[in-house]
């Protein structure tokens, strides 16, 4: 029976170990969006995972919602990323990134003048997002995609697969969850279209898996990971049955034979760790897990790896750490997305 120490092949990327650092969000990109050195730094300090996946990363100027966080689209982001890579790589780690378009959760104080806020139907999330310049303020009033937006996001998409691989990524995942664009268009909440990417099931679902087409089409199956959380409420995401929504979305992954599924396992109404098991490709199991319900979730067969969030901010040797039986740090909430190096790469 393999342990949290145990080699791996998710997809198509062999891991020297199953403990997976979880994306995480740390706004500390520079002034043009890209990664700066201890960007480079942060990641190679955890290298001993057997993926990282990074921060969400958006693929177009409209998808950035949140201060100081990272695109793949110019040449100086893809080369601080490729720089991320490298730190990564020279230490035997793998590292996918994590495709994020923010849609509707979004402040145009965040973003490029020329950048817009977009979502499948024009509802505004009920919420405040952070800002640098006025800080908390309302979300914006999205407008709601024209077909032509719609396609041009989806080619948007792929171009940023394309330029992970530039970068020298092993793979991407389709950020899926939390009440970003593709969970606007998957739930009725958010959804309110009548053309081809509203209404039905299958319609609300036809943005996500064109993209995921997109992606494997450009790079392979498995190289491309989707990361989903059914029933997660978070940015005022409703649906009014997740369920019967994800089990869908899971056929149509295993059809296309996405390599990997990264399932959140938060209680939210639907028994999320036994819809993931739905899925044919290789399976990542998060939330609150530690090396104890990390091995049994291995053990009972619910997954081929763990990941691991907030451990792996405080502990960058995490697997080390886990292998001495040592007590683990806690993150400093206060700097998770303060700029500079203080609770970014101060951290042993
Ligand atoms: C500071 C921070 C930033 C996060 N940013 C992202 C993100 O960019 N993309 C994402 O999919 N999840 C994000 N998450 C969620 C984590 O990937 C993970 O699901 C969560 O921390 C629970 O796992 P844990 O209990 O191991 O920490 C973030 C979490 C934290 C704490």
């Amino acid at each position: 029976m393999p342990t949290l120490f145990d080699q791996v092949k998710i997809g198509d990327i062999f891991c020297k170990n199953r403990i997976v650092m979880a994306p995480m969000t740390r706004s500390r990109a520079d002034k043009d969006d890209a990664p700066s050195k201890i960007t480079a730094l942060y990641y190679g300090q955890r290298a001993g995972a057997g993926l990282i996946i990074t921060e969400g990363v958006y693929p177009n100027i409209d998808g950035k919602g949140y201060v100081r966080t990272p695109g793949i689209v110019t040449d100086k982001q893809i080369s601080g990323w490729k720089s991320v890579v490298d730190a990564v790589h020279d230490k035997g780690g793998k590292i996918v990134m994590q495709i994020m378009h923010c849609g509707r959760i979004a402040s145009y104080h965040n973003k490029a003048m020329n950048a817009r806020t977009l979502a499948p139907s024009a509802i505004r999330a009920n919420g405040e997002i952070y800002s640098d310049i006025s800080g908390m303020v309302p979300m914006d009033i999205p407008e709601e995609m024209t077909l032509v937006e719609i396609k041009q996001t989806i080619k948007d998409y792929i171009k940023s697969a394309k330029n992970a691989l530039a970068a020298g990524f092993d793979g991407v995942e389709l950020h899926c969850t939390s009440g970003y664009l593709p969970a606007q268009f998957l739930s009725t909440g958010t959804n309110h279209r009548q053309d081809i990417y509203g209404g039905s099931l299958s319609n609300r679902l036809r943005f996500t898996t064109e993209v995921l087409e997109g992606l494997i089409k450009t790079i392979g199956a498995g190289r491309v990971g989707l990361r989903i959380c059914p029933g997660n409420p978070f940015n005022d995401l409703k649906d009014c049955n997740p369920e019967e929504t994800f089990r869908e979305l899971i056929a149509q992954a295993n059809m296309l034979k996405v390599g990997y599924l990264h399932v959140i396992r938060m209680k939210a109404g639907v028994d999320n760790v036994k819809l993931a098991s739905e899925f044919q490709g290789d399976i990542i199991l998060n939330d609150s897990y530690n090396l104890e319900r990390g091995n049994r979730a291995l053990k009972n067969k619910e997954a081929d790896a763990i990941s691991f969030g907030r451990a792996f901010i405080a502990n960058p040797k995490l697997v080390e750490s886990f292998k001495g039986n040592m007590e683990l740090s806690l993150p400093d909430f206060k700097t998770l997305y303060t700029p500079g190096p203080k609770g970014y790469i101060d951290y042993i």
